[in-house]
């Protein structure tokens, strides 16, 4: 008997021992393209590109999908050996560094359940879960969290800022088996808390009783006249009274203009509209509470968290302006181990991608600043009027195309919200 109790926690120990269910980090070239399905439900969806982009802290490391023409959409998605979360902790992780200083375009993902036709995946395929970065405009720019509960899905109520600089993000959802999650961004929290307190998978638990009505009698008056109150008696004065200085002009003629009357002035004595004094209310009963009874529609459930049948990663997306690169996706049943993975990949490469970049950065300005100069130089040389007349031209043409720019991104903007 005790030997075999010994044999189960030991058995119980080796089982729980964690699981990567999903990982592509795009290391062995062009291999990628036989594991990952671009939909075929549209004709022109846009085209992926494995590069580690224009900046990047590891040449190799660092390449992943990259969005690679502007205004489109995309659709393309990975599979693996389906799994079920029940009783486990899951979590979704990948990195998305927007390079191309992104307008409008997302940068989330989608896990779907394995029966998805990958060939045939679009923005109306059911997925389990939407996560990541959204960015549109100036307005929206979040991280989504949704899940499908029974058929329906829900948008996380807690508004999760994301990144919108151009650098690699870390993007981290933990869903727990006792319905709670936690999302992190380059692997610090930034949201966590209950899935019954922050979506609205369930009807509420409470509500207002039908049956319960304010009694007739309920008296909520805090206060009321004062019944000993009197109107003293020299109160009683007219708002206005016929002008006393008014004079009937001698050319009255009371036949024809009919019987003279005297205009009407404000009283100097008025007084105003009396009120009798406030007192306590001796029957006040204070404001009527409605009564809350349980919701019949209610019923409790702790599989919320539970999605039978996980077997898909897909990016369904679209993009005004091209660039985006994912990499170092991850699905595994251990915390601990996405936060490792995190920082062997991620946390190894940050620091280089952002000198790179600051030198890239510094690079660009100083060329600009010379050109400036020269430009200036230029300028006084010629000493003409008509430069500042093409100037002016030029700045209009800008803006107007600026104002096209974000007229077009608001447009966007509606058509994924729609989508989600
Ligand atoms: C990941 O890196 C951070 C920062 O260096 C560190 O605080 C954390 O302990 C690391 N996590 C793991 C699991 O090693």
């Amino acid at each position: 008997m005790k030997v075999f109790g010994v044999f189960a926690v030991i058995l119980a120990v080796y089982c729980a021992h964690a699981t990567v269910l999903f990982r592509e980090e795009f290391l062995d070239g062009d291999e990628w393209t036989s594991r990952w399905v671009t939909s075929k439900h549209k004709s022109d969806y846009g085209e992926w590109k494995l590069t580690a982009g224009n900046f990047y802290g590891d040449a190799e490391k660092d390449k992943g999908l990259q969005t690679s023409q502007d205004a489109r959409f995309y659709a393309t998605s990975a599979r693996f050996e389906p799994f079920s979360n029940e009783g486990k902790s899951v979590v979704i992780q990948f990195s998305v560094k927007h390079e191309q200083k992104i307008d409008c375009g997302g940068g989330y993902v989608k896990v779907f359940p394995a029966d998805l036709d990958q060939a045939n995946m679009h923005g109306e395929s059911s997925y389990y879960v939407v996560f990541g970065p959204d960015i549109c405009g100036y307005s929206t720019k979040k991280v989504h969290v949704i899940f499908n509960y029974k058929g329906k899905n829900h948008l996380i109520k807690k508004e999760i800022k994301c990144k919108d600089d151009e650098l690699t993000h870390m993007y981290t959802l933990i869903l727990n088996p006792d319905q709670t999650y936690e999302v992190k961004i380059d692997n610090e929290k930034v949201e966590s808390g209950s899935l019954e307190e922050d979506w609205d998978f369930l009807p509420p638990k409470k509500i207002k009783d039908p049956e319960a009505k304010k009694p007739e009698d309920w008296d909520d008056r805090a206060k009321i006249d004062d019944s000993d109150d009197t109107k003293p008696e020299e109160w009683d004065k007219a708002e206005n009274i016929p002008d006393p200085d008014a004079k009937k002009p001698e050319d009255w003629d009371e036949d024809m203009d009919g019987e003279w009357e005297p205009p009407m002035i404000p009283n100097p004595e008025y007084k105003g509209e009396w009120k009798p004094k406030q007192i306590d209310n001796p029957d006040y009963k204070g404001a009527w509470v409605h009564p809350e009874i349980d919701n019949p529609e209610y019923s409790a459930d702790s599989n919320i968290y539970k999605f039978d049948n996980f077997g898909v990663l897909g990016l369904d997306l679209w993009q005004v302006k091209s660039g985006t690169i994912f990499d170092n996706f991850l699905i595994t049943d251990d915390v601990k181990e996405a936060e490792d993975i995190a920082n062997e990949t991620w946390g190894v490469t940050k620091e280089s991608e952002r000198k790179m970049k600051q030198e890239q950065d510094d690079l660009k300005r100083k060329e600009e600043e010379e050109k400036t100069k020269e430009q200036d130089t230029e300028a006084e040389e010629e000493e003409d009027e008509d430069v500042d007349e093409e100037e002016e031209e030029e700045e209009e043409e800008t803006k107007d195309e600026l104002e096209e720019a974000l007229s077009e991104m608001e447009e966007e903007e509606a058509k994924i919200k729609d989508e989600l």
